[in-house]
């Protein structure tokens, strides 16, 4: 079906942070699948392990234990201090987890029914609930009726959240950083009051570091630079470094409410989705990866802003890590094409933001070669 207005170019083949199209050109990869491809393209450790356990077993059923699972649910456990991990297939159907987690919460406490705040310009997917809980009306448009339960604030306004609180909240989901809603970063003094007011009335806490998750922001997860936690967490695009593989994690005390039949997916946390991201975790050890993405995401930020000094078009530039948003006085759309014309690859975040999603071993050389191509494309305004 034609649901996506696709750019006009066919990519057939990658190499670490570069990309080939059908015609043997190449460009430089700073969409990286909409924040996906953790190692870049074709890395050689994800290549054998993905080989070795396809050569093994691809597929097993949740009827079963599942070494690689159990592995994989130990180390996301320990990365984010959380306690239980539910594996699906994408970012939409762990936030659907969440939300479901979050209501069957407040049921076995006898309070059914309970309604989930969310920020304006939030997304959180495409099903009907998080379609619902997104805070964006032109993804919604044509799908009435969606899910009732969710109301929307204006994100880093606790005056506009505390008034939204009511008798009937179960919890407060954002993201940490808004990625498709223009890069929009939470900001930590907020992060910390929304953790305070959750504990003070009782209500959970549900971040959802689909894309900011997994390194992008420089830290495992975003949450870690506010120094809060949350009570459930939702990861899914880096985590399988490009394989389909979503997460939803939460505390004992939460993940408690989900027992035997209570929710399932059949391909969810399977042998080789699980290899793929327990390998982007040891290859994000191994070539210690967040201090890749501190330092190169500086990197990146401060030559857009030096760009910004010259071109008057770059209203703003922000961000966390490998996640940067540069905000324009005009459509970023045309700029878009004009880079990839050059050979890069960038996306938008809204209709007046470049977005900048490299991924996460991005070397130094080939960011000055992106912020070389932003330069000529604003020279030529
Ligand atoms: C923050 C956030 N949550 C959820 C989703 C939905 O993820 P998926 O497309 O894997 O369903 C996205 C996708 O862009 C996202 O950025």
């Amino acid at each position: 079906m034609n649901t996506y207005a696709r750019f006009p170019l066919t990519l057939v083949r990658g190499d670490g942070a570069r990309v080939w199209d059908d015609d043997g050109r190449s460009y430089l990869d700073f969409i990286s699948g909409i924040a996906v491809n953790t190692l870049g393209h074709a890395h050689p450790q994800m290549t054998a392990a993905l080989a070795a356990q396809a050569a093994t077993m691809l597929h097993c059923s949740n009827l079963f234990h599942i070494p690689k699972q159990q592995q994989l649910a130990e180390r996301l456990t320990r990365l984010s201090g959380l306690d239980g991990v539910f594996f699906c297939n994408s970012g939409a159907e762990a936030n659907e987890g969440a939300i479901k987690l979050a209501r069957k919460y407040f049921y076995d406490r006898g309070l059914p029914g309970r309604t989930i705040i969310t920020a304006t310009q939030s997304f959180h997917g495409r099903l009907l609930a998080t379609l619902s809980a997104t805070g964006q009306e032109k993804v919604k448009t044509g799908f009435d009726p969606l899910p009732a339960g969710f109301a929307h604030v204006p994100l880093n306004d606790m005056a506009a959240l505390k008034q939204a609180v009511n008798s009937d909240t179960a919890a407060i989901l954002l993201e940490p950083l808004q990625g498709e809603g223009g890069v929009n970063i939470a900001d930590a003094g907020y992060l910390k009051e929304l953790r305070q007011l959750c504990d003070a009335r009782g209500l959970l806490l549900i971040l959802d570091e689909v894309q900011t998750g997994i390194g992008r922001c420089g830290s495992m997860f975003a949450f870690e630079q506010a120094g809060i936690a949350p009570d459930i967490l939702t990861l899914a695009k880096g985590l399988g470094g490009g394989v389909a593989i979503g997460a939803m994690l939460a505390t004992e005390q939460v993940a408690a409410s989900f027992g035997p039949g209570a929710h399932g997916s059949t391909f969810g946390g399977n042998p080789l989705a699980c290899t793929a991201a327990l390998t982007v975790l040891d290859v994000m050890e191994s070539e210690q990866l967040l201090e890749n993405v501190r330092q190169r995401g500086a990197q990146l930020r401060r030559g857009l802003q030096a760009l910004a000094n010259r071109h008057a078009v770059i209203r703003e530039v922000r961000g966390l890590g490998l996640l940067v948003g540069a905000e324009l006085s005009i459509d970023a759309a045309p700029l878009i094409a004009d880079a990839r014309a050059e050979g890069l690859l960038i996306l938008m975040a809204g209709p007046r933001v470049l977005r900048f999603l490299p991924p996460l071993n991005i070397t130094a050389d080939e960011v000055d070669a992106a912020l070389a191509i932003v330069d000529v494309i604003l020279r030529k305004l």
